[in-house]
């Protein structure tokens, strides 16, 4: 059943998405965010395919008495989507208190506003990146967490403070894990910001823009069918729904679980780029290099768990995401532009 949902970071990426389909579903969407790398705009076309309105008020997670204020003023909500994170591997390595700051320090700031004000399920952002280099033929949620990076280890410390206030306050938390999600909303409306640094599909879509010469293939001896890395791409319209499953899951519970959020099939950067070419009907070369510090070879989720306990089952094929990544780059080739 619908009421008052507060996602944090639903200007972002998956956010913006995942607030698409709450509004769609009858939810009244209040939405804070810094708005340091979502867009305003993202909220606003969310909005515009939804056909129902949403609120968005500019809330920094790392402000206590902001966050605490923004929730008495706009709540009681009855559930919360919290995205509202940092996420570049590289930046948190040069940077690693500003990513505890925001991803622990917000998540703590945001966990206490919502205690106070009665808010007792919470859906969490979070990431495969917990398990580390784990090199999973099909990883489950009992791997052990074992991050490698301060960005990974802010998602997993973030986790643990989750934990625990479930068990303190009664809370109903759903981590939802997920693994490498691309794509974008069918409309090529919504999508991931293209300057995203270093993440693949936004590279391979400027290629096929013509804004870069070639793909890097970061290793090509990798133990891999084809010897480049496999990864578990998930289309972010499943990773939004899993979204809507996890809020139902936390109706009437008391405990956190992790969910990991991915199809259970893993596609290699060759396959990808294949995939590419299909889709965009461009050459997209490639240049083989170098290996990138703290890849895996392959990193496969077992979505066992979601599928069995929340009834998610990811629906799109590499095809379908590929294509929706296509529609958004050629439509939006510079994402939002210049706007907020
Ligand atoms: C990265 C992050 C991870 C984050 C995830 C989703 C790192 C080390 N990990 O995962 O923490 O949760 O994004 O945002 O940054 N590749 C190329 N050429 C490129 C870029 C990537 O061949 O120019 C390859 C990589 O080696 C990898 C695959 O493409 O095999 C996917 O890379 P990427 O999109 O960066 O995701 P991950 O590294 O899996």
């Amino acid at each position: 059943m619908a009421g008052r949902v507060l996602v944090t970071g639903g200007a972002g990426y998956v956010g913006s998405h995942t607030t698409v389909l709450l509004l769609e579903a009858g939810w009244d969407v209040v939405v804070f965010d810094d708005l340091s790398n979502g867009r305003a705009l993202a909220v606003a076309r969310a909005v515009e395919l939804s056909g129902r309105p949403a609120e968005v008020l500019r809330v920094d997670v790392r402000d206590r008495a902001a966050v605490a204020r923004a929730v008495r003023a706009r709540g009681p909500f009855d559930a919360c989507l919290h995205f509202a994170a940092k996420k570049s591997v590289a930046e948190s390595v040069l940077d690693p208190s500003g990513y505890h700051a925001t991803n622990v320090g917000g998540t703590i700031a945001l966990i206490e506003a919502l205690v106070d004000h009665g808010t007792r399920r919470v859906v969490y952002s979070s990431s495969a990146t917990v398990y580390g280099a784990a090199d999973g033929e099909s990883l489950g949620e009992d791997a052990p967490l074992a991050p490698v990076n301060p960005y990974g280890q802010s998602k997993a410390l973030a986790e643990r403070a989750l934990c625990d206030a479930a068990v303190a306050h009664g809370l109903a938390i759903a981590l939802l894990r997920y693994f490498n999600p691309v794509g974008a909303h069918p409309s090529g409306r919504i999508g991931e910001d293209p300057r995203q640094p270093g993440n693949l599909l936004p590279l391979v879509a400027r290629v096929a823009l013509g804004e870069l010469p070639a793909v890097e293939v970061l290793g090509t001896d990798w133990p891999t069918p084809d010897g480049t890395g496999v990864r578990d791409y998930v289309h972010v319209m499943d990773v939004a729904r899993a979204h809507l499953h996890a809020l139902t899951w936390t109706e009437g519970r008391a405990e956190a679980r992790a969910f990991n959020i991915g199809t259970g099939q893993g596609a290699s950067v060759r396959e990808v780029v294949t995939e590419f070419r299909r889709a965009s009907g461009r050459s997209i070369p490639t240049v083989d290099a170098a290996r990138r510090p703290g890849d895996v070879a392959r990193l496969v989720a077992c979505p066992a768990r979601a599928r069995s306990e929340l009834g998610f089952v990811a629906e799109h094929d590499l095809a379908s995401m590929v294509g929706s990544v296509w529609r958004w780059a050629r439509d939006n080739p510079h994402g939002y532009g210049d706007a907020l």
